[in-house]
């Protein structure tokens, strides 16, 4: 119990940071995760945060190419730490499609 506040409180303090490093992101994939990126990828709104932590350290070390877009990926993720990779599986899991961002 004591455990999951302080990763309560963690996540709350890296929001500001992953909506920032989301950025990046939203051209492919939406403001809102709500995209297929360039019309091949999955939606990533709310996908578990687990699974995209593993997709996008795969994709980093250029050893995920599920559409044969990988390289795309590889490009994106270069200069992220796991730090903030993890980061940024948190804040897709919470991401709403329907959400507006104002
Ligand atoms: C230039 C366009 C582009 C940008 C920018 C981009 N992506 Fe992607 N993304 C793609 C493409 C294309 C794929 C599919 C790659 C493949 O062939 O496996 C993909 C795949 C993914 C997947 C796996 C989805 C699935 O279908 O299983 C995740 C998760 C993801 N991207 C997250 C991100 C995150 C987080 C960022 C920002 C750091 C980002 N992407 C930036 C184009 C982009």
């Amino acid at each position: 119990m004591k455990t999951m506040l302080l990763t309560m409180s963690a996540t709350v303090a890296l929001l500001a940071n992953s909506e920032e490093l989301y950025k990046n992101c939203a051209g492919c994939h939406g403001e809102h995760g709500e995209l297929s990126a360039m019309g091949q990828s999955k939606i990533i709104t709310a996908q578990e945060s687990n699974l995209t932590v593993k997709q996008l350290t795969a994709y980093k070390e250029g050893e995920l190419n599920q559409y044969g877009l990988g390289n795309i990926m590889l490009l994106q993720l270069s200069k992220l730490s796991p730090e903030e990779i993890k980061e940024l599986a948190i804040y897709i899991e919470n991401m709403d499609k329907n959400s507006s961002s104002e």
